[in-house]
């Protein structure tokens, strides 16, 4: 027998993802709120030439799970060319349902391709902050493209100064690899406190993402830019696999399930996203004209479980080697994610693709020459087929961006690692963290020491990544601030690289 609630649930979805919503934007129209329900902000995401998806959650009371009676609520949205909304070019209306904490996805249509817009939301009397947002280019913009890319903002052991400082960036996009939450408390130093323990129900990961999202630095980060977004461990629960938890937990989908939920209904993310149960699909393709062609991924929903776990548990584990890590029917992506990426790889006709992934792609070997299992070295056939469907293209110029290292880190990626003569097929550059504490030094000195194709590596600064695609060039930029302990610590460039097309590797600037 169906449950009532879960009734509700799939009835609930079924209508997020029609039109009929929007159509019959059904629900009270509240006059007033106790307190201001934008108290979470605003921001947009998934930019396509004509669309962009806005979002913001009414939560006037958002760390006790958002202060508002289980009822929809109509919520208006405008579209302006201008910041003062002189010029309005689209307005609607979204229902903020309760099924989904109040949140609004609202996917805007029938914008012009290459624009900056602002956006801003009304419920009530309440007025939101004003956003402002970017559509991609044109199918053939040669236009150069500037991103950033970021990760891993654990919020007790630092400040969000990085965000403030990227939000000064001139950018068409921003790319969060993951860890936008941490699901327990870690780490020294902290210089502020979650608000609560380890979570595990819908409402406490919704607590925990209000947490976070309070913060007025992530917030003008999210208003300034589009943010394309991917998830790693620590929004659900650290070193997971698919369906199995590190600590071996009884009802572990049901957790994931909560944890997916609320990763939608924080995220800029459209209504056709909105998870199934305990799955969710986020992989996906974006285009920047014929500069870039973003490929998405999500290595942790779908990837076998990790090998040679420590006795009576799941997580990672620091191995010598054992005969089933390079077992060849081992995937980290699932087959099906790793044929779409094939088939996405090889359809793009663009100067530059960028594969958004969690985490360091290249070959690590620790100290000892040991490996570490939650990483791609725990999958090294999958990434010998991925980094395969690369190098089978006519012309492939593709970088790969990481993050979780919580380490700056700069690669050749190479077919055969243990080879460092063997051709270059692709560049990667892992980014440090937004906040999160980095490694003991000599994990990064063994990166160093032990494989010669990791050109750069530093532990020591957050920050994130700025990168410039050009027709010829790709410039990169790693941005680090003086202390995520200080909430005003400057920026700087601690190092440069150019990748020069069709010749994959960085270069020192
Ligand atoms: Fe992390």
């Amino acid at each position: 027998m169906i449950s009532r609630r879960r009734f509700l649930k799939s009835t609930a979805s079924l209508l997020l993802g029609s039109q009929f919503l929007q159509a019959f934007a059904a629900g009270p129209s509240l006059k007033s709120f106790k307190s201001d329900p934008f108290k979470l902000g605003v921001a947009s995401g998934s930019p396509r030439p004509e669309s962009v998806v806005l979002w913001t959650r009414l939560a006037p009371d958002p760390l006790k799970g958002g202060g508002l009676n289980p009822e929809p609520i109509k919520v208006k949205w405008e579209v302006a060319r201008d910041e003062s909304f002189h010029k309005i070019v689209k307005k609607g209306e979204a229902t903020a349902a309760p099924q989904y904490a109040h949140s609004v996805h609202a996917e805007v249509q029938g914008l012009e391709p290459g624009k900056e817009y602002w956006y801003r939301f009304f419920a009530g009397d309440a007025k939101s902050p004003v956003g402002r947002t970017k559509t991609a280019p044109t199918k053939d913009s040669h236009n150069p493209f500037r991103f950033t890319f970021a990760s891993c903002q654990m919020y007790e052991q630092g400040y969000y100064t990085a965000h403030r400082h990227m939000a000064q960036e001139d950018l068409d996009l921003v790319v969060f690899l993951g860890d936008y939450i941490y699901e327990h408390s870690w780490g020294h130093n902290h210089v502020r406190k979650h608000e609560g323990h380890e979570v595990y129900t819908l409402d406490q990961y919704r607590n925990r993402y209000a947490c976070y999202k309070s913060d007025a630095d992530l917030q003008l980060c999210h208003a300034r830019f589009p943010w394309i977004v991917t998830w790693d461990d620590h929004e659900v629960d650290n070193d997971y696999a698919n369906d199995l938890a590190e600590d071996l937990e009884a009802n572990f989908l049901l957790r994931r399930a909560a944890a997916y939920q609320a990763f939608y209904e924080h995220m800029p993310l459209p209504p056709s996203f909105a998870p199934h149960n305990a799955d969710m699909k986020i992989y996906q393709a974006f285009d920047f004209g014929r500069m870039a062609r973003f490929h998405v991924l999500d290595d942790r929903q779908y990837r076998d479980h990790e090998v040679c776990p420590k006795p009576g548990r799941a997580g990672s584990n620091y191995i010598n080697d054992c005969a089933e890590r390079k077992d060849p029917k081992r995937t980290i992506l699932g087959w099906e994610q790793e044929k779409w990426l094939s088939k996405s790889l090889k359809d793009s006709h663009a100067t530059w693709d960028v594969i958004a992934q969690q985490t360091l792609m290249a070959q690590s070997k620790r100290n000892g020459g040991k490996f570490w299992t939650d990483g791609w070295d725990g999958y090294p056939a999958a990434r010998r087929r991925l980094l395969e469907a690369v190098s089978n293209r006519p012309v492939a110029d593709t970088l790969v961006i990481g993050g979780d290292i919580h380490s700056y880190a700069v690669a050749d990626l190479k077919l055969d690692f243990d080879k460092p003569n063997s051709k270059t097929v692709a560049t990667e550059v892992c980014g440090t963290s937004i906040s999160s504490e980095g490694p003991p030094p000599e994990d990064v000195n063994a990166f160093l020491k032990n494989n010669p194709h990791i050109k750069f590596a530093s532990r020591d600064y957050r920050g994130y990544v700025r990168v410039t695609l050009n027709k010829n060039k790709a410039d990169v930029s790693l941005r680090a601030i003086e202390s995520e302990k200080i909430s005003d610590s400057k920026i700087k460039d601690l190092a440069k690289f150019t990748v020069q097309k069709g010749r994959p590797g960085a270069e020192n600037a």
